[in-house]
């Protein structure tokens, strides 16, 4: 495995029981690198980043974060490494990955008070975070039952970067957003990206995948089918999932395309009333 990728899988295979839901999986994410993750339902995407994170065991296969194998990782060292939080992982249901007790800034600065940063500093902190995430400071002090769907989404995403992860694991993070929501949420990922923190983006939807990554894997069935440069999967898919992906997603062109001219998104973003700077 090669040092200086931030992420690498390699020959991964995952079991449930008798479900095989990951078959030789082989994916890796550079520094300040996107790369899409697309399957349909029940095709082991959420596996594949929980595997990543230590949440599920691999029964083959190797995974190294930052250089470092964690395949044999033990419980205490799986703790040490999320302390440090190079790697974080944001949950594709916001409402089961927030305790319900706590208040917003209370779940974003949770992280750092446990990293020992006194209240001040975690309280800038969750203030900053939540102007970057384009939240109103006034949901600070809401519980998650209190929130919509999409505010909640940009709560665990802003309590993700609360460690300044290398790297980013967002699970459909734009499936529950309306149209506008999605495009500045896509934006935010972009950004993110651009300075410098390498995202794994899952999503079943190649439209929103094909708008911030650099490279694009198709699972399908726990098999990655496909995998390349984002434009050329959108352009010139080869396998037959892909092709049916690509064939229903009728703006993925201009998304594709979006994605080569930056001012092209700016002015998309202006004419819908894009996130305050
Ligand atoms: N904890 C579990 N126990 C048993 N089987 C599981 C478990 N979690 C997932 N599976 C099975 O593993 C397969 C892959 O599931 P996974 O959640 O990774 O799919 P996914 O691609 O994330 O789907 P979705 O798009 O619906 O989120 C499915 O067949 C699922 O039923
Ligand atoms: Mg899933």
């Amino acid at each position: 495995m090669s040092p200086e990728r931030i992420l690498n899988v390699s020959n991964l295979d995952v079991h449930y029981g008798r479900t095989h839901a990951l078959r030789g999986v082989s994916l890796s994410v550079g520094p300040g690198e996107a790369v899409g993750v697309i399957g349909e339902t029940g095709s082991g995407k959420s596996t594949l980043a929980r595997a990543i994170v230590g949440l599920v065991r691999p029964s083959a296969g190797r995974i190294a974060i930052d250089g470092e194998e964690t395949t044999r990782y033990r419980a205490r060292q799986w703790r040490e490494l999320r302390r440090r939080g190079i790697v974080q992982y944001v949950f594709q249901d916001p409402l089961r990955s927030l305790d319900p007790d706590l208040t917003v800034e209370e779940s974003i600065v949770e992280p750092l008070l446990i990293r020992g940063r006194s209240r001040r500093e975690a309280a800038d902190r969750a203030r900053e975070l939540v102007a970057r995430v384009h939240l109103d400071e006034a949901l600070l002090s809401r519980l998650p039952g209190e929130l919509s769907g999409g505010q909640r989404q940009r709560v665990t995403v802003a309590r993700a970067l609360v460690t300044d992860p290398r790297v980013l694991i967002l699970d459909e993070p734009v499936s529950a957003l309306d149209a506008a929501n999605r495009v500045r949420a896509l934006r935010f990922f972009q950004e993110l990206r651009d300075a410098g923190t390498s995202l794994l983006f899952i999503s079943h939807d190649l439209g929103s995948v094909a708008g911030v990554a650099d490279r694009i894997a198709v699972l399908y069935q726990g098999e990655i089918v496909e995998d390349g440069p984002a434009r050329a999967i959108v352009n010139a898919p080869k396998h037959a999932y892909t092709r049916l992906l690509v064939g229903s997603a009728p703006t993925l062109r201009s998304a594709a395309a979006a994605r080569a001219d930056r001012e092209a998104l700016r002015e998309l973003l202006q004419t819908i009333g894009g996130p305050a700077q």
